[in-house]
């Protein structure tokens, strides 16, 4: 009964973790494998490419992996001109993970001199909850993936029930 105690105390502390993870700390990786880099001359738009197919909701984050370069959020104006010399949020650490905290579009471009000209610079449109409902109609993976995780939520709600009733 004991060992029957500790399996049902892990298991629901890993399904409160998957849904912890499903909720709040999905994060998108920035170009694949290939990182933050200068995209190919006839390439240059792959950025917004990648950002456009994506969904990115109040909560995602995106991760930046680059090598001698820098990563910076300005405003809609300075994307334009590639102009970096007042960033919103500045890394240069290689390794910059940035957090949505609002929805909205947000403007990232390189630092690095002449690489956000070449292209390397992204526009990313965060879904307000509101946007996201009334999109959600139109694509069946999305509506899918919703599915799954009132069903999680449903699962850890049974869970803690058990739980409750067990300990
Ligand atoms: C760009 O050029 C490379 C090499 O010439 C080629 O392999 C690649 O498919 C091209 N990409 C596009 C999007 O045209
Ligand atoms: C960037 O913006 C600042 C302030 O708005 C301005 O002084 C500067 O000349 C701009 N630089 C370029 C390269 O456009
Ligand atoms: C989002 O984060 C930025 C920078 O960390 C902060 O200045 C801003 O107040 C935050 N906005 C909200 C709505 O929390």
């Amino acid at each position: 009964m004991a060992a029957f105690k500790a399996t049902l105390c892990w298991l629901v502390i890993f399904i409160s973790l998957g849904n912890f993870l499903v909720f709040s700390s999905f994060e998108f990786q920035v170009g694949g494998t290939q990182g933050w880099v200068v995209p190919p001359s006839n390439d240059s738009k792959v950025y917004n490419d990648w950002a456009s197919e994506n969904r990115f909701q109040v909560g995602n984050a995106i991760r930046f992996k680059y090598k001698k370069d820098s990563v910076l959020k300005v405003t809609k104006e300075d994307y334009k001109k590639c102009n970096s010399s007042h960033p919103t949020y500045f890394s240069n650490t290689g390794n910059s993970v940035y957090m949505f905290n609002h929805s909205g579009s947000f403007y990232f471009i390189s630092g690095a001199a002449g690489h956000c000209e070449k292209g390397q610079r992204m526009i990313v449109k965060v879904m307000s909850a509101d946007e996201e409902s009334l999109s959600s109609g139109k694509s069946d993976g999305y509506r899918a993936a919703e599915l799954g995780v009132s069903k999680l939520v449903f699962v850890q709600f049974v869970m803690f029930y058990v739980a409750s009733l067990v300990f």
